[in-house]
This record gives structure tokens, C-alpha cells and sequence, in this order.
């Protein structure tokens, strides 16, 4: 059982991610902190260092490794799906799930939470907001690759339990 969460910024893959794994009783890898791992180095970091281009490098090379591991479930980075044909990747090696997630509520958690995202860093709310319009519309066509959309309408814990259904019910029909 490989499980891949992938969805914009803000969607909250880390956080369902983990609590995913602990119900299913699955190891959660988050590939941001496997990455940062690995290069030694934090993300802003990487991007300094070895530009975006770089970054996505080792995103790849992070999946790659997945094709190891099994009873996972991963929390993918924003932009993973997006770069290097990694969308066919996950595909292959197991059940993806995009989290589309509305932009009032990704505004809404991603406003205090720009530091540490080097994409991200310096905007103004106005700024961040066209950021992420502009980015989802271009992002959107590889999330919808995904096997299932999850529909998140809130912040509420019972949004896990949906998440939760939606997955068994993929499972036990196939
Ligand atoms: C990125 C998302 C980040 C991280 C990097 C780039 C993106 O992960 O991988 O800053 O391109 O959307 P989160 O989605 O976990 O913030």
C-alpha cells in the first residue's frame, strides 16, 4: 500500500498525511523533511543554493526512492506533481489523492505560514493571493491526474473521517 496526498501549498497533505497513517497503521514519509534529510540542508536553503530547478531534482530523486518502501503513506510538496513527469511516477507506484482545497482557505492558512516556503517569502497578501490563483490554474491539470479529488470545504476534524471514507471505499471496490 503506497498512498501519495499531493495539493497546493495549504491543503493541509502533512497534516491528513499523518493522521492517515496513524488510522491505517502506515509509516508517513513527508517528502519536504525526507528531502531536507537527505541534502542536509533546509528547503529555502536548497532554493538558494541550487535554484528551483534544483529543488526539483530532488523531488524527484525523493519519489524514486518511494519505489522502495511500502505501507507509506506520503505528503508530496505543492509543486511535486507538477516537474519532471512525477505525476506518472506516483500514479504508477500507488493511490494518489489531490485535496482540492478552495483559495479563501488556502489564503486563510497559508497568511502567516510564508517564511519557510522560498516560493512564497516577501509577498504582500495581495501579491500571495494572485500568486496562488495564478499558480492553482496552472498546477491544476496535474493534480486532476490524481486517482481520487477529495473535496476540502473546511477546517473541521471531521474532514479526516470524509477523507478517510473516500479512500476506503477506492480500496474496497478495487
Ligand atoms: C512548494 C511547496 C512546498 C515545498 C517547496 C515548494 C511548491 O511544500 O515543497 O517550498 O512548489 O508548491 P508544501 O506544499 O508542503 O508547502
Amino acid at each position: 500500500m503506497k498512498l501519495f496526498l499531493i495539493g497546493f501549498m495549504g491543503s493541509g497533505k502533512s497534516y491528513l498525511s499523518k493522521k492517515i497513517a496513524q488510522r491505517r497503521n502506515l509509516d508517513f514519509i513527508d517528502l519536504d523533511n525526507w528531502i531536507e534529510e537527505k541534502a542536509q540542508l533546509c528547503i529555502a536553503e536548497i532554493f538558494r543554493q541550487s535554484g528551483e530547478v534544483g529543488f526539483r531534482d530532488w523531488e524527484t530523486k525523493a519519489l524514486k526512492a518511494m519505489q522502495a518502501r511500502d505501507n507509506i503513506v506520503v505528503a508530496c510538496g505543492g509543486g511535486t506533481p507538477c516537474f519532471n513527469n512525477n505525476m506518472n511516477l506516483i500514479n504508477k507506484m500507488g493511490l494518489s489523492v489531490y485535496l482540492r482545497t478552495p483559495v479563501s482557505l488556502l489564503l486563510q492558512r497559508l497568511g502567516s505560514e510564508t517564511a519557510h516556503r522560498p516560493l512564497l517569502a516577501g509577498k504582500s497578501a495581495e501579491e500571495l493571493e494572485d500568486f496562488v490563483r495564478y499558480q492553482l490554474k496552472k498546477r491544476t491539470y496535474f493534480y486532476e491526474k490524481a486517482h481520487l479529488i477529495f473535496d476540502q470545504h473546511s477546517n473541521n476534524p471531521e474532514e479526516l473521517d470524509r477523507l478517510d471514507s473516500l479512500i476506503s471505499s477506492h480500496l474496497k471496490k478495487n
